[in-house]
């Protein structure tokens, strides 16, 4: 938890493109929350070092991995940070690589026991996709939502971008707006309490 008075929000974009889809959605949420007041900082997955887990099992015994690469940074500002707003375009039906790379390196946040050393954390899950059935994958974002709030999250939310192959996310202007509308309200303390999709219509209109 950031220990400082302003709301920390962190966005991670697990897309290749740094200003494609993904990262525009999950700018503008941030851009709604540092309106707010909040400290924002986004960074771009596939321009990090990250490296596959190595399956050392180190971190189980004090939370630390040993790898040395861009993800310790990560680490440090995914424990600083209140919410963490995490996109990924679906490529084969999944999350993409680089998104994957960070998911296996959170292990550490894992205790020998499973549970997670993560405290009260937020997250905000977006998705963009080709295809313009946004149900199509939706059981596969539920079950990434199951997986972060294993790791030890509060998934908020999931935002799904469908059919961004014929209209790209930079023609949705309700589209970018919600998503700074959604920024201003995770950069407002009342959150902190709450739990997993603990309203169950969500924070967001369909959109
Ligand atoms: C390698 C690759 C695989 C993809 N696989 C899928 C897919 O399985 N389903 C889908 O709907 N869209 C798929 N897409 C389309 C992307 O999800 C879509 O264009 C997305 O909005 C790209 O996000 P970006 O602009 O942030 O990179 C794929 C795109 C690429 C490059």
């Amino acid at each position: 938890m950031n220990g400082g008075s302003s709301i920390k929000v962190l966005g991670l974009v697990g897309s290749p493109k740094v200003d494609g889809n993904t990262a525009k959605i999950v700018n503008a949420i941030l851009e709604g929350a540092a309106e707010n007041g909040a400290e924002a900082v986004t960074y771009n997955l596939a321009s990090l070092d990250i490296k596959g887990c190595d399956a050392c099992h180190r971190c189980q015994e004090n939370g630390c991995c040993v790898i040395d690469d861009d993800m310790q940074e990560l680490y440090q500002q995914i424990e600083e940070a209140d919410t963490v707003v995490l996109g990924s375009p679906v490529y084969m039906w999944q999350m993409t690589a680089q998104t994957k790379l960070l998911i296996d390196r959170m292990t550490a946040f894992l205790r020998p026991n499973f549970s997670s050393r993560l405290d009260n954390k937020k997250l905000i899950l977006v998705f963009t996709q080709g295809i313009p059935d946004r149900d199509a994958f939706e059981p596969y974002f539920e079950y990434t939502a199951g997986l972060l709030y294993y790791l030890g999250f509060d998934v908020l939310e999931i935002i799904v971008a469908a059919g961004t192959d014929n209209l790209e996310v930079t023609f949705r202007p309700r589209l970018l707006e919600k998503s700074r509308d959604l920024g201003k309200l995770i950069s407002t303390s009342y959150l902190r309490g709450l739990q997993y999709r603990g309203d169950e219509s969500g924070l967001t209109p369909s959109i």
